[in-house]
């Protein structure tokens, strides 16, 4: 088991070599990064798990040394902050909460690993912007790791590990034994400058890292691993914040990669707190589902995002842009460019039907907007369709613009884009979408 562990271990920071390895040839200028955002600062100050009574031996329940560690930082504050090492070992925990003006250091061989006790887990209430928990009516688990409320938190290291072992979870939700929605891997809410780094997350019982209400968030170098049929395991779901940078990591997991939200429904237009300045590049990885994903929960609204250098094999949908009537909000200024896809059940899908509702208490006239969607140089092979776009009815989608994007169909079968309820421009497209894209827009409002 524990060879088993150092094994997957050194794969994933093989995977993530191989992803930094596709970064794409640098360019004579210097290629843009997030590091700028939220710079990654030395600790004046570094204290051990150890110190706090823990042992990392795999079997010790280390829950009390970690919040008597980080109740340590939270209440001895050092100027500079403080650095919580955690060395190379197997620290077995129960979910633990984060604080201000710390630094989280897996060392390498490093591995946090969340209990089984599922019968223990701290419950939180629901998030206003989803009104309950995203599974089940009611409160949710609180994540493994959570920060609440914080500022000037780093999570890095030399590659080691969290495992959220997500297995007894992902059983529970098979069986439709959940009392309530599952925890996320790592959560911050309401939280400024984060920077995420050089950490493997695995096995996450559900959303494995999920920033809402925040604002500066940068995440890079990491690999994010989760078997193929584990239900809900997205990889990153930046939700109602802003100044979101991901950058240079492998994901490969049971859901979407990476999808933008901003909350659901009626709790979300009432909440209003739109994803905003959302920046994702050179990821490489695989899912079932979508690689870049937008929605389907966008009822704050999303706008300004920029997805490019996306590497994707094995993959259900390319990119998925999607919403539903009820959501309101709307979805604006995407750019997603240089995107590379291999085996893909479906290139490209812009669609306002999809997702459920938390209740019955949506509005079906709450119509979302979406306006301003470009994708330019993509690149598929081994398509099986093409793709759809299809807007609502009552609310067309506007300014859908494709250029040059060229999937290559599995045989010689000509499967046909479908599109309804929808406006924009199509340049170098292949096969040749529908004319809803060619004719009814100059190309030049494209860009503007
Ligand atoms: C962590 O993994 C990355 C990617 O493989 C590698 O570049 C980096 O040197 C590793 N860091 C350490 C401390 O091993
Ligand atoms: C962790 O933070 C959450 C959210 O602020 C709070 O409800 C919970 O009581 C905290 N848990 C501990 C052990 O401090
Ligand atoms: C569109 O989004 C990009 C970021 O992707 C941003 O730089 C640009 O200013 C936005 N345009 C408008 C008109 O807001």
């Amino acid at each position: 088991m524990e060879l088993l562990q150092a094994v997957t271990a050194a794969m994933a920071v093989v995977l993530l070599a191989l992803a930094l390895g596709h970064a794409p040839p640098a360019a004579a200028e210097r290629e843009a990064t997030c590091a700028g955002i939220v710079p990654m600062r030395r600790r004046k100050e570094v204290i051990s798990i150890r110190e706090f009574g823990g042992v990392g031996d795999g079997k010790t329940l280390n829950t009390w040394a970690f919040e008597k560690a980080i109740y340590r930082i939270q209440h001895l504050r050092r100027r500079g902050g403080t650095l919580l090492y955690v060395p190379s070992g197997v620290w077995l925990t129960g979910s633990f909460n984060l604080t201000s003006h710390m630094t989280l250091h897996l060392a390498r061989g490093a591995l946090i690993k969340a209990t089984e006790d599922t019968k223990n887990w701290p419950l939180m209430e629901p998030l206003p912007s989803y009104g309950r928990g995203r599974e089940r009516p009611g409160g949710r688990y609180a994540s493994f790791i959570l920060g609440s409320g914080i500022h000037d938190v780093i999570i890095t290291g030399e590659n080691g590990t969290i495992d959220g072992q997500g297995g007894v979870w992902w059983n529970m939700w098979r069986h439709g034994t959940l009392p309530f929605s599952r925890p996320n891997l790592l959560e911050f809410i309401h939280s400024t400058d984060i920077h995420i780094s050089n950490v493997i997350f695995k096995n996450s019982p559900f959303w494995n890292i999920h920033p809402v209400y925040c604002s500066n968030v940068v995440i890079r170098y990491i690999a994010i691993l989760a078997p193929r049929d584990s239900p809900n395991t997205d990889g990153i779901d930046p939700d109602s914040s802003s100044n979101v940078c991901i950058e240079d990591s492998f994901i490969s997991t049971g859901d979407d990669l990476v999808a933008v939200k901003s909350g659901w429904d009626e709790y979300g237009i009432a909440y209003g707190l739109p994803s905003t300045s959302v920046t994702i590049r050179r990821i490489t990885g695989s899912t079932p589902f979508a690689g870049i994903a937008i929605g389907s929960e966008v009822s704050g609204g999303v706008d300004n995002i920029l997805a490019e250098n996306i590497n994707l094999h094995d993959t259900g949908i390319g990119i998925h842009i999607k919403t539903n009537a009820g959501r309101g909000g709307y979805i604006r200024n995407v750019t997603i460019s240089g995107v590379f896809m291999s085996r893909v059940g479906k290139g490209i899908r812009i669609v306002g039907d999809v997702g459920d509702h938390p209740d019955g208490g949506f509005n079906p006239a709450a119509l979302p907007a979406v306006d301003g969607v470009t994708v330019r140089n993509v690149w598929g092979v081994g398509v099986q369709r093409p793709g759809d776009i299809e807007g609502i009815e009552g609310a067309p989608f506007t300014r859908i613009c494709l250029s040059n994007v060229k999937l290559w169909e599995i045989g010689r079968q000509r499967q046909p884009w479908k599109c309804t309820a929808v406006s924009g421009a199509a340049v170098g497209v292949h096969p040749w979408p529908c004319a809803e894209l060619t004719s009814t827009m100059a190309f030049g409002s494209c860009f503007n």
